[in-house]
């Protein structure tokens, strides 16, 4: 991995994939928490102070869903994390985006639009393929340097992601190696060792705890949230109306035998929780397994 400590942005133009994916009001449009925009700060705000022209490059959801939205309100908000402003390019390449990043000025920042509104950006392919798709061969040339920034999706075999390195130096934002730092730290972690996993990216946890098995990496894993949620159903407890509803909708149904293999082969390894919380007339209220379902 490039540092960031490499590159000298004075003057140049730099693209730097971010993972600015929030939770939206898809209703309002709002976001509704601002973490993962926060947690750029330091490599955008590095970058403009040595008079670099930042370009931010992000996603926001996947397409079909309700919180597929435009980046218009997370240029608003990170203008107000940094304290600058931040200018909303409604493009993702095209002469737009060509004239916005040309006539920009050092240490200008400007945000384009969810790259995943184009729909090569959502297929995952192979570093060279996605070294020759339009979005990466249009927008490559305006730029000196492509910074990666977007640890969270960094997992993703997606162009923004595998294809600019390809095309431009290529270099470890600093949340990136924040992030790398910590995982390398698994290495000497204390024995035993025991691990959280939750979320709501159940398919993708699935394979995390495949891994984990086959490497051995932990001693107990502690499963949580719709994580949680699947295998307490691949356990056969009856989660309840309203869970059982959302799992349905999100396709985990079609996760439950892989989960029930998993908690077979791997049964000393999982731990799936002794107790949840559930929201009653508006409140949350925390009641063990052994008392689902409840309203
Ligand atoms: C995430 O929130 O996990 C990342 O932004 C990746 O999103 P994805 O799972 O839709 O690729």
């Amino acid at each position: 991995m490039r540092s960031i400590d490499e590159l000298n942005p004075a003057g140049k133009r730099v693209l730097v994939r971010v993972d600015f994916n929030s939770p939206v009001d898809p209703a309002t449009g709002r976001i509704l928490g601002d973490k993962r925009i926060r947690g750029h700060t330091d490599t955008v705000r590095r970058l403009a102070d040595s008079g670099a022209v930042v370009v931010l490059l992000s996603h926001q959801s996947r397409p079909g869903r309700a919180d597929f939205t435009t980046l218009e309100s997370h240029a608003e908000r990170l203008s107000r994390v940094l304290g600058q402003d931040v200018e909303y390019v409604d493009g993702v390449f095209g002469s737009r985006v060509r004239e916005a990043v040309e006539s920009a000025e050092a240490g200008d920042v400007l945000l384009l639009e969810n790259v995943r509104f184009y729909s090569e950006e959502y297929i995952e392919m192979d570093p060279e393929e996605a070294a020759e798709t339009h979005e990466v061969r249009r927008l490559a040339p305006l730029f000196d340097a492509y910074v990666n920034d977007a640890f969270s999706a960094a997992h993703r075999s997606q162009p923004s992601l595998v294809g600019f390195p390809r095309r431009l130096p290529a270099y470890a934002g600093e949340l990136m190696e924040r992030e790398v730092d910590v995982l390398g730290s698994l290495d000497t972690a204390p024995d035993p060792l025991v691990l959280s996993l939750g979320g709501a990216k159940v398919e993708d946890a699935l394979g995390v705890i495949e891994n984990v098995a086959e490497n051995g990496t932990a001693d107990s894993l502690l499963l949580s949230g719709a994580v949680g949620n699947l295998f307490l159903t691949a356990q056969g407890v009856d989660m309840g109306e309203g869970t059982t509803d959302f799992l349905r909708e999100e396709g985990f149904f079609d996760l439950v035998e892989d989960a029930s293999e998993l908690l077979e082969e791997q049964g000393d390894l999982l731990e799936t929780p002794d107790d949840v919380a559930v929201e009653m007339e508006g409140e949350r209220v925390e009641v063990s397994v052994g008392e689902l379902p409840v309203d």
